[in-house]
């Protein structure tokens, strides 16, 4: 992997690709962890760079109509106050290269805005990703959270001009790595969330690598109806049920499941034993016993991955989540936590963590599977 000090980039102008698709609601940015993230880059690159052109994208955008949500001039604002420093904003109608001309910093609009063309961003257009480099005489990739896509101004643009990693890739790969490459035994994974088909590939990767795998979250059930337990009107997915059936058999002394769940029962919140669900019982969240059984294993771990919350936190449903980040913080051991839902978990249960968060969502899952990143610029 190429490191930022791989490349001179003294008195140059260096484009930099973060991934500032970031929570906003009203102009307001709800969570500016990815933005605060790239800091580090970003302060690097002002120390010794002429100009800073800024590059990323901001969610999705199919019709004309995404351009309004999704204009990156709050976070170029929320940038600018971070840095106490102007950051010009710049549309694709704007004269930019003047603007990069007359000022430091300068933030492009999202870079996706130009999906509505034939999604010349997410498809890797070559006019588009020369485009982008010729705004500048180097390029720092450091959006990590979007290394797994493969699109113009994170991986086509480095065909143009001379490329490197910034430092937040550099970490988060380096994270990543502790839990493929020897990790401290005993090495724990703690799988939550709602679906198995989204977790296959991961498990798939690390299962042989890891001691147990703790598994709660809504996919859980499917685990449980494999297994010819009664999960009364818990959600499940039928047709992952022989993949869960044989990983049970396959891997049945590294697997835990939960024996009991808070669900709900004729309109109560109650904890039950498995083996009590009744037909119209909705499993919300992993029961008691089953939080001290976790802890059993979690108070032995040195290594642990988590990827997916216990319950259904985001409607009241937290004790289980709660309680095994509660854990893992008290334990000593390298703890990483990946997964968007399971990042925001923590960022509201628990702010004060020592756990290592992963930014990027998918990025850090395909790259768990054993898949290596696009978006990583190779040494
Ligand atoms: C993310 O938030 O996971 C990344 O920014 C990638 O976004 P995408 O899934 O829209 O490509």
């Amino acid at each position: 992997m190429k490191k930022i000090s791989d490349i001179d980039i003294k008195d140059k102008k260096v484009i930099v690709r973060c991934d500032y698709n970031v929570p906003i609601k009203d102009g307001k940015i709800l969570d500016d962890t990815r933005i605060v993230k790239s800091l580090k880059t970003i302060n690097y690159i002002l120390e010794k760079a002429s100009k800073l052109i800024i590059l990323s994208h901001l969610g999705r955008i199919k019709v004309e109509e995404d351009k309004k949500n999704n204009s990156l001039k709050p976070v170029c604002d929320h940038l600018s106050n971070l840095l106490n420093r102007k950051v010009v904003f710049c549309t694709y109608e704007d004269d930019i290269n003047t603007a990069i001309d007359n000022n430091d910093i300068i933030m492009l609009e999202n870079t996706r805005f130009f999906d509505l063309d034939n999604n010349k961003e997410s498809n890797c257009d070559e006019e588009l990703s020369k485009y982008f480099a010729s705004f500048g005489d180097v390029f720092i990739n450091d959006a990590f959270g979007v290394a797994h896509r493969k699109a113009a101004s994170n991986v086509g643009i480095t065909k143009y001009i001379e490329s490197t990693n910034g430092f937040l890739i550099e970490e988060e790969v380096n994270n990543l790595d502790k839990l493929l490459d020897n990790p401290k035994k005993p090495y724990i994974l703690i799988m939550g969330g709602k679906k198995v088909s989204d977790k296959i590939k991961v498990i798939d990767n690390l299962i042989e690598k890891c001691d147990k795998i703790l598994i709660g979250g809504a996919m859980v059930y499917t685990f449980l109806k494999a297994s010819n337990l009664n999960i009364g009107s818990s959600f499940y997915e039928e047709e992952y049920l022989d993949y869960s059936k044989n990983l049970l058999d396959k891997y049945n002394d590294k697997i835990v499941l939960i024996s009991d769940n808070y669900v709900l029962s004729n309109g109560k919140h109650i904890c039950k034993n498995i083996d009590d669900m009744l037909d119209s019982d909705v499993g919300l969240d992993i029961g008691d016993n089953s939080i001290e059984r976790f802890k059993e294993e979690i108070l032995k771990a040195k290594t642990v991955f988590v990827n997916g919350p216990m319950g259904l936190f985001e409607e009241g449903f937290s004790l289980g989540t709660e309680e095994v980040l509660k854990a893992l913080n008290k334990i000593d051991a390298y703890v990483v936590i990946g997964g968007g839902d399971t990042v925001n978990a923590v960022n509201k249960l628990l702010p004060n963590n020592s756990f290592v968060l992963s930014t990027g969502g998918g990025a850090s899952l395909e790259y768990l599977e054993g898949k290596g990143l696009p978006g990583v610029v190779e040494g």
